[in-house]
């Protein structure tokens, strides 16, 4: 394992019982405070996707807002914003996904992606991998080759990995 991951691991907080009991959440803001991994975060996935041929990243609202561009930046590819609904004011396709209680949705800008895209998705954890598999939706609708998901964290008991139809997931950790 890379030496920087461990820094990284140690930077961000678990807040038990929040939102609601039960809930170990994982607390990426104090990772944003540690520049050291911040940068490290980012640079893992760039050092990962450079060379890669990838044409366009694309971040899920929110959290993927804050790891997505840099990445973005550093490998010199197109940044397309996933959006909670109502949010994109041009045309979007949309795709539900389902949550705990109730429903989610996730849109996208028609014309953001070309069919020669290779997309990579980037959030920072994935749980039940419902947010990832809608997002992967989106842009296979919208003809771009999904090459893989990158999240900083993964709960592996909730087996998201299992819902992304055998595309690849890369992580940098683990947590329960
Ligand atoms: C969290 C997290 C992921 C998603 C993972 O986002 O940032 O996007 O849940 O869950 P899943 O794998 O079970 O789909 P959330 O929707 O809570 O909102 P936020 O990123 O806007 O804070
Ligand atoms: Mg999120």
């Amino acid at each position: 394992q890379d030496p920087r991951i461990q820094g990284i691991a140690a930077s961000i907080r678990v807040v038990p019982d929040f939102p609601k009991k039960g809930i170990m959440f994982q607390d990426i803001t104090t990772l944003l405070l540690d520049p050291k991994a911040f940068k490290n975060t980012v640079d893992l996935f760039v050092e990962r996707y450079s060379g890669k041929n990838i044409s366009v990243v694309a971040g899920i609202e929110a959290r993927g807002f804050i790891f997505g561009p840099p990445i973005a930046l550093a490998i010199g590819a197109k940044f397309v914003p996933l959006r909670k609904p109502r949010k994109l004011p041009g045309e979007v396709i949309s795709e539900k996904y389902v949550l705990e209680y109730g429903t989610d949705c996730l849109e996208m800008h028609v014309g953001a992606i070309q069919p020669c895209d290779r997309a990579l998705v980037v959030d920072d954890l994935v749980a039940t991998g419902g947010t990832l598999r809608a997002a992967m939706n989106l842009l296979e609708r919208a003809g771009a080759e999904v090459v893989e998901c990158a999240c900083v964290i993964e709960l592996p008991e909730l087996k998201g990995r299992e819902r992304l139809n055998g595309k690849p997931l890369y992580v940098l950790m683990e947590s329960r």
